[in-house]
């Protein structure tokens, strides 16, 4: 019926998985880029792989506004496994450092009003060579639901590329077959590009709510240009697959970490909004600093990122080493804008595109507010110019609503 309406009105119909999550990208915080594999317990308590870690970001997510903007899932990522199976050929944590285990665990993160999400492999081991799934989906989908995880995190190592289309639509069934609703995050994608094969985004996004389509990014300004390059050339089209149910994830935040300058924060920031991809924070929640938190907080972002309409941005136009992002948003004929000043040295410089090149609409005037500030900028005319300055290495973001 509702394919039969929406066929009637004439939109094209992304066939997304349907377990009435991810209607919007998927917030949260997840371990890997900042603690990585981090099994030293004994030297440095605070920051290995332990539910004591998992445990401080939640109560930080839930206390410090993390929560109330959004942010929902503490996700756990590789090398949370104890080396093998128990008897009964379930999956166990490391004894030392998941004491209570993984359910205790879920249940702390839960009583915060936040989500849990765990890590596993679509191979026989997991990428850092934990026990995998593969040959166990079903133990381990049942065993995730008993323990109450809210989103999976599913990897594509030790496993031969011809039988992913095989491992991640079995998990998926098994997953949707505990009857417990379990976010599907997805590195299918990537593992055939990074196989020398085409990815099917069609395939994937009918199984899972996300789709990891770029190498895992590391907290590098030169790892961010190269995950925009593959958004920006879009091979294969996936940004056209993206919707509510299934988003593009071209891999975790890096803001607060060491190595991006505030310019380049404020980009990442407003890329990963503009393509509706999830905001998964991987940052030390305890020192953050506050400009750094103050962004990832950002109200105006964040509802670009989370848009109803859910149609990722794309490529408007490329002058002069700006890269100009176009992304409909509400209210109805209203557009986020992104200008990108890829110049890495140099001064601030400014850019001026005529109104009518940015907007769809024909509207005779916009309303142009900044969306990091929410401060208004202009009235224009269709026919007027928007005139922004950037920084090099860095973004100026507008929303221009029909006035
Ligand atoms: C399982 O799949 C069906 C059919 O797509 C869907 O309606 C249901 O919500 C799913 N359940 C879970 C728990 O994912
Ligand atoms: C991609 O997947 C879709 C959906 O499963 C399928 O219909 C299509 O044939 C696949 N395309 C290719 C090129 O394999
Ligand atoms: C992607 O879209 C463009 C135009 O929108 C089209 O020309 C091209 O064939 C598409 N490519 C794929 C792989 O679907
Ligand atoms: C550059 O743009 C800013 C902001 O729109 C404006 O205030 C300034 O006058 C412009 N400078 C030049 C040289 O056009």
């Amino acid at each position: 019926m509702m394919k039969l309406l929406t066929f009637i009105a004439g939109v094209s119909v992304v066939a997304a998985l349907d377990n009435g999550l991810a209607r919007t990208p998927p917030m949260g915080w997840l371990s890997w880029e900042r603690f990585r594999c981090n099994l030293d317990c004994k030297n440095d308590p605070d920051n290995c792989i332990s539910e004591n870690l998992y445990m401080r970001m939640a109560d930080i997510i839930a206390a410090e506004g993390y929560k109330d903007a959004g942010y929902q899932y503490v996700c756990v990522d590789d090398c949370w496994l104890a080396k093998s199976r128990d008897s009964n050929g379930r999956l166990q944590p490391d004894p030392d450092r998941f004491p209570h285990g993984m359910k205790a665990l879920a249940d702390y993160v839960h009583s915060k009003g936040l989500k849990f999400g765990i890590y596993e492999d679509v191979g026989s081991e997991t990428c850092a060579r934990y026990p995998g799934s593969r040959g166990h989906y079903q133990t381990d989908a049942l065993t995730f639901a008993e323990w109450g995880i809210d989103l999976l995190k599913f990897d594509g190592c030790n496993i031969k590329p011809e039988d992913f289309a095989e491992g991640y639509s079995e998990m998926g069934f098994y997953l949707n077959k505990t009857g417990r609703p379990i976010l599907y995050s997805c590195e299918w994608a990537i593992g055939d590009i990074m196989h020398g094969r085409k990815a099917n985004y069609t395939a994937v996004m009918e199984i899972c709510n996300t789709c990891r389509n770029a190498i895992d990014l590391n907290d590098q300004w030169e790892s961010i240009v190269r995950i925009f390059n593959v958004y920006a050339k879009d091979v294969g089209n996936f940004s056209k697959i993206a919707g509510p149910g299934g988003w593009n994830d071209p891999d975790e935040l890096v803001i607060g970490d060491f190595s991006l300058s505030p310019d380049q924060e404020r980009t990442q920031m407003a890329l990963w909004s503009m393509w509706a991809a999830p905001l998964l924070m991987s940052v030390d929640l305890r020192n953050i600093r506050p400009e750094s938190k103050n962004l990832l907080l950002n109200k105006g972002l964040i509802a670009v990122n989370q848009d109803p309409l859910g149609v990722p941005g794309s490529v408007r136009m490329t002058i002069d080493q700006f890269s100009i992002w176009t992304r409909p948003v509400i209210p109805k004929g209203s557009v986020a804008t992104v200008f990108f000043n890829q110049q890495t040295g140099g001064t601030p410089r400014n850019i001026s595109v005529p109104m009518y090149l940015l907007v769809d609409g024909t509207a005779s005037h916009y309303l142009i507010t900044d969306t990091f500030t929410g401060s208004k900028l202009a009235r224009l005319a269709y026919l007027q110019s928007l005139t922004v300055r950037v920084n090099p290495t860095g973004v100026a973001m507008v929303k221009m609503t029909p006035a």
